[in-house]
């Protein structure tokens, strides 16, 4: 039984993703922050494909403690292995958000909370495992000096550009990381799907969620790009990354990530 934990199961992108990798008679730990939520989507596919195994992992990605807690409880006592983690759930609220912990919001969700179930879920990765971490094409403004933007003023678009150049150069170092344990890591951008997310940042969206969720399906199960890692992915293809050639501000994010941990 081969198992995939997908975050943001939920969403637009995230549900197209689950019921993909279900078709392809793939597990999946169903991850989402909202139970009843979670519980249809599980029903759903229970329904639709019926010999693949389903958990709910209840966290909030805002939290440390709520994500441990799921990993302690779904992922430990069951004695599950990961084959593919799909990092998706990102949110940008409009008005500077500042969680529990004292961090800003997308830098506790879409930076952190990729950084945290990668680094929390190493010991129960498979050998040749595939982490796909979903970023976007719309990324930059990332400063490593002000990630919670405390001397900026906070825009939720430059917050979200700035969280999805991290995802990308977050994604090449633990590459780097991670190749001696076989374990796979790239990013992507997804596609351009109507979403609550989309909304929030002032876009619509042109692809159905089907569409948007092929690029991370196929970095999560195609044969094609078996042992392939540090590389950024737009509608399949890979293309060059130019958030991967500033190693010094990688490191400096890395370890600024490591602090949280
Ligand atoms: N849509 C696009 O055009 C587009 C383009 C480029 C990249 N992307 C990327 O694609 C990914 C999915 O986005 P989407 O468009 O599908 O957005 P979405 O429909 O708004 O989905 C976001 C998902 O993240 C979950 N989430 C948000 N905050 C969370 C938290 N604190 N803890 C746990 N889960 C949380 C949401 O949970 P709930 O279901 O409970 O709300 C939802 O399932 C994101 O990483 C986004 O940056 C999207």
């Amino acid at each position: 039984m081969k198992f995939a934990l997908v975050t943001g199961s939920t969403g637009t992108i995230g549900s197209a993703i689950c019921e993909r990798l279900a078709e392809n008679h793939i597990s999946i730990i169903l991850a989402g922050r909202n139970l009843e939520k979670l519980k249809k989507l599980k029903e759903k596919l229970q329904t639709k494909y019926t010999t693949n195994e389903y958990f709910i992992f209840v966290a909030d990605l805002r939290s440390k403690t709520s994500i441990l807690k799921q990993i302690e409880e779904i992922i430990y006592k069951n004695n599950l292995k990961i084959h593919i983690l799909i990092n998706n759930a990102s949110e940008v609220p409009k008005i500077k958000t500042i969680t529990q912990e004292g961090l800003e919001c997308q830098f506790a969700v879409n930076i952190l909370g990729y950084h945290r179930m990668i680094d929390y879920l190493l010991d129960f990765f498979e050998n040749n495992s595939r982490v796909v971490n979903v970023a976007s094409y719309w990324a930059g403004d990332l400063d490593i000096y002000d990630l919670q933007f405390n001397k900026r003023i906070y825009n939720n678009n430059t917050a979200y550009r700035q969280s999805k150049q991290a995802e990308r150069m977050l994604s090449f170092i633990w590459s780097q990381k991670l190749k001696d344990k076989n374990i796979w890591v790239n990013a992507c951008h997804p596609g351009d799907a109507n979403s609550k997310l989309s909304n929030d940042l002032g876009f619509g969206g042109h692809e159905t969620p089907f569409q948007a969720a092929e690029t991370p399906v196929y970095l999560a199960i195609s044969k094609e790009v078996q042992n392939i890692t540090g590389k950024y992915f737009e509608n399949k293809r890979n293309v060059p990354d130019m958030f991967i050639k500033d190693w010094e501000t990688i490191n400096q994010l890395y370890e600024i990530c490591n602090q949280y941990l």
